[in-house]
């Protein structure tokens, strides 16, 4: 909790110093990258770390004696335990998986299988990612759970008292929610959300993937049983995500993939588990990637903290939609105001297909994301085929979307 709280101090984001230490910043091309929310780009630190540990101290970890094992041990050790802190959480309740994918997989594979029956309910979001989808759909399919949806107003927002009435209905087991919406920026009240669901003796799952990157989260302060996010969009490696469970339910919870380091005992016909996180890290882990995450925390510390960030973002996105704003007939989508929303603005413009708006954007290297967003069943409630995403970090700067409206007027005048 340390670093979650040093964050929550006063901080100002230096965007010049920010923007120097990011190497695809120094191409010629003068590429605006708005499609952080997607993939975040690796500022030097990372990069850096991930080099040195790479080329002077790697080897397998949790399997080896000799001085580069012991060092590779160390670094793995200490980077889950500088990325369990950035996020108030602990090492023992922190696995390292391979993205926020596995992670939602995990859970639904292992505590769900063992907890989720026949007659249960399992309550989700329209707005959910179909990382926070799919794993859920797929186990009430399996197990014959009913699967309900919180549905969204027309500023996606979740109505609480849906699910108070869900819950009062005693049969959810699970409610699972993105902390922050990849497509409409609505940062959901996941400590209400989880207090009034264990009330009524439910686990609660969020998918921090949004979230992590761009606010100050405390997974301890939150409550919540499963917390998932991923190190790509925190400035760090793909290939790695991280799943905190809280330590009274790992206990329970059988093995999700099985092999290698997740085991106590194996003979020919029958083996028992490695207990705590270990029973859910089967096979070599992404080790150089855990390095890199951890200095991806590390770096986001020195350039200020979530804090800082999300002070940053706010006021990036509050400039956007004020911009966005000046276009006739785009319409952005989610909550109206910047405060408490996620640093991204999607929009939905009259006449003009995403895929093109993209792709006009991309002749003048203004880099959008166009599509659904992997959410398409966000994009059926709201009644809109698909959306162009413009997403924001802590280097973007106004001038950016000054650039990014620019293209969007052109857009707008080549198909006019
Ligand atoms: N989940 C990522 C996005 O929203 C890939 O673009």
């Amino acid at each position: 909790m340390t670093d979650v709280a040093a964050s929550t101090a006063p901080a100002t984001l230096d965007v010049a110093a920010v923007r120097a230490q990011f190497p695809y910043l120094e191409r010629p091309e003068g590429i605006v990258y708005l499609d952080s929310g997607a993939s975040a780009q690796k500022p030097r630190a990372v990069l850096d770390a991930m080099h040195e540990f790479g080329g002077l101290h790697y080897a397998n970890v949790h399997r080896g004696v000799h001085r580069l094992a012991v060092e590779a041990d160390a670094a793995y050790d200490g980077a889950r335990a500088t990325i369990a802190a950035f996020v108030g959480s602990t090492a023992r309740e922190t696995i390292i998986t391979k993205s926020v994918t596995e992670a939602i997989n995990l859970v639904a594979a292992s505590w769900g299988a063992a907890n989720v029956g026949e007659g249960d309910e399992v309550v989700i979001t329209q707005m959910e990612h179909h990382a926070n989808l799919v794993p859920w759909q797929q186990l009430c399919l399996r197990t014959g759970a009913t699967l309900r949806y919180l549905e969204i107003d027309a500023e996606g927002r979740l109505d609480l008292d849906q699910l108070d009435g869900f819950l009062a209905g005693g049969r959810v087991k699970l409610v699972a929610v993105a902390h922050v919406s990849n497509v409409l920026g609505t940062r959901n009240p996941v400590a209400e959300i989880v207090r009034r669901s264990h009330a009524a003796r439910a686990r609660v799952m969020v998918d921090g993937a949004q979230a992590v990157p761009q606010e100050p989260v405390d997974v301890a302060a939150l409550g919540a049983d499963f917390y998932g996010w991923t190190g790509h969009k925190l400035y760090g490696p793909t290939g790695i995500g991280v799943l905190h469970v809280r330590r009274d339910l790992l206990a329970e919870m059988p093995p999700f993939l099985t092999g290698g380091d997740m085991i106590n005992v194996v003979d020919f016909h029958e083996t028992t588990w490695a207990t705590g996180i270990q029973r859910f890290e089967a096979g070599t882990p992404p080790i150089v990637e855990a390095v890199g995450l951890a200095a991806a925390c590390d770096w986001v510390g020195s350039i200020g903290g979530p804090a800082a960030v999300i002070a940053h973002e706010e006021r990036i996105t509050a400039y956007a939609l004020g911009r966005l704003a000046e276009i006739d007939g785009l319409t952005v989508v989610g909550p109206p105001e910047a405060a408490g929303r996620g640093a991204l603005t999607s929009f939905a413009f009259e006449g003009l297909h995403p895929h093109d708006v993209a792709e006009i954007l991309a002749r003048r290297e203004v880099c959008v994301r166009a599509g659904q967003h992997c959410a398409e069943p966000l994009h059926r409630a709201m009644g809109i085929p698909a959306t162009t995403r413009a997403s924001f970090a802590a280097h973007t700067t106004t001038d950016e979307i000054d650039a990014l409206v620019d293209a969007l007027r052109e857009a707008q005048r080549i198909f006019a």
